[in-house]
């Protein structure tokens, strides 16, 4: 019989990334943002700034992952996760975008969708832009949220912000867990405040699990799989880098984790850690080699998924998780 863990300390606390455009905002950096945001405003009411943005939604991709379990829990084969970060509303996506992003979610039957944070770009009221967009969703098993540094723009005050969501049916899952059970096996779906303008707090989001249950962390700022990959975690799923937005010959100016977790797939301890693309931009309508992207992640059942990928061997096919592209990949990440 499975029982609760006990609300057991992180084993080591994930530092605050390095670089002048990470770690907390200062008054001047507020102040930076607020302008380049509204001149994102003024850009996208011209013709060649629309035509940008256009281009970059353009190359929205939908790449259908697959993660094998750690422990049988086949009731959670097939469960499909719809995973959906940066959206950065206000910054070049309106509501009619938004409108068609969630249409397309719906279309691929998620069975959850999970908001990874930054939903606005830089002001509360582009919370409204989402009020008729989240009555198009309606996964099986609802739909959950966390905060990113961006919706933490004035402050550490989610009051608002928390309260909106959950009245559209959004459930806020700051530095906190909840289950979600399915023919007889149960996840343990939780999340944490952001990194670098919360305080997040990992013991608190573990609080309630029960022993060697499957589990999903939610965390926007990439960097605190260094703590979550130390106590069990199944997947971590984090997005803010925006995949480095724009890549010159496969590098990235500027450097949003300070252990390189800047998009796919990852490894340590058998947790895995997925950094989203995202959906949104900042700063300029431009994605260069970052293409936006919603990802999907399917759960797989570990007897199941070896059969598969036994049968996938034996026909010469590749086996285990899927991508778009091969940075996707689970590979071991360095931990210094
Ligand atoms: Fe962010």
């Amino acid at each position: 019989m499975a029982t609760p863990s006990q609300h057991r300390p992180a084993t080591r606390r994930a530092p605050l990334p390095v670089g002048p455009l990470s770690g907390r905002r200062t008054a001047w950096r507020r102040l930076a943002a607020q302008a380049v945001a509204a001149l994102n405003r003024g850009l996208d009411r011209l013709p060649v700034g629309h035509w940008l943005h256009r281009r970059v939604r353009r190359r929205l991709e939908q790449p259908e992952l697959e993660l094998p379990l750690r422990e049988p829990a086949p009731g959670l084969h097939g469960l499909k996760i719809c995973f959906v970060s940066d959206v950065h509303a206000g910054s070049f996506l309106d509501e009619h975008d938004l409108c068609e992003l969630f249409d397309r979610i719906q279309a691929a039957a998620p069975d959850l969708v999970l908001f990874g944070g930054d939903l606005i770009n830089t002001r509360e009221r582009e919370l409204l832009l989402f009020r008729e967009p989240l009555r198009r969703l309606r996964p099986t098993f609802g739909m959950f949220a966390v905060p990113g540094n961006h919706d933490h723009f004035w402050g550490p005050d989610l009051g608002l912000w928390t309260a909106f969501l959950q009245d559209q049916g959004v459930e806020v899952l700051t530095n906190r867990g909840r289950r979600i059970e399915r023919d007889g096996a149960s996840l343990w779906l939780c999340g944490v405040d952001d990194l670098t303008e919360g305080v997040p707090d990992l013991a608190a989001a573990l609080h309630g699990r029960r022993d060697g249950e499957t589990t999903v962390l939610l965390s926007h700022h990439p960097d605190f799989f260094f703590e979550a990959a130390a106590v069990d975690v199944d997947l971590v799923l984090s997005g803010h880098t925006h995949g480095g937005q724009i890549r010159v010959g496969g590098w990235a100016p500027i450097h949003h984790s300070r252990f390189g977790y800047e998009r796919g797939w990852f490894r340590e301890n058998g947790c895995r850690l997925y950094v989203g693309r995202g959906v949104g931009v900042t700063l300029l309508p431009l994605r260069i080699d970052a293409p936006p992207e919603i990802p999907f992640v399917t759960l797989c059942c570990p007897s199941r998924q070896n059969a598969a990928a036994m049968a996938r061997d034996a026909a010469g096919g590749d086996a285990m998780l899927s991508a778009s592209d091969a940075d996707q990949r689970p590979s071991p990440a360095p931990m210094p």
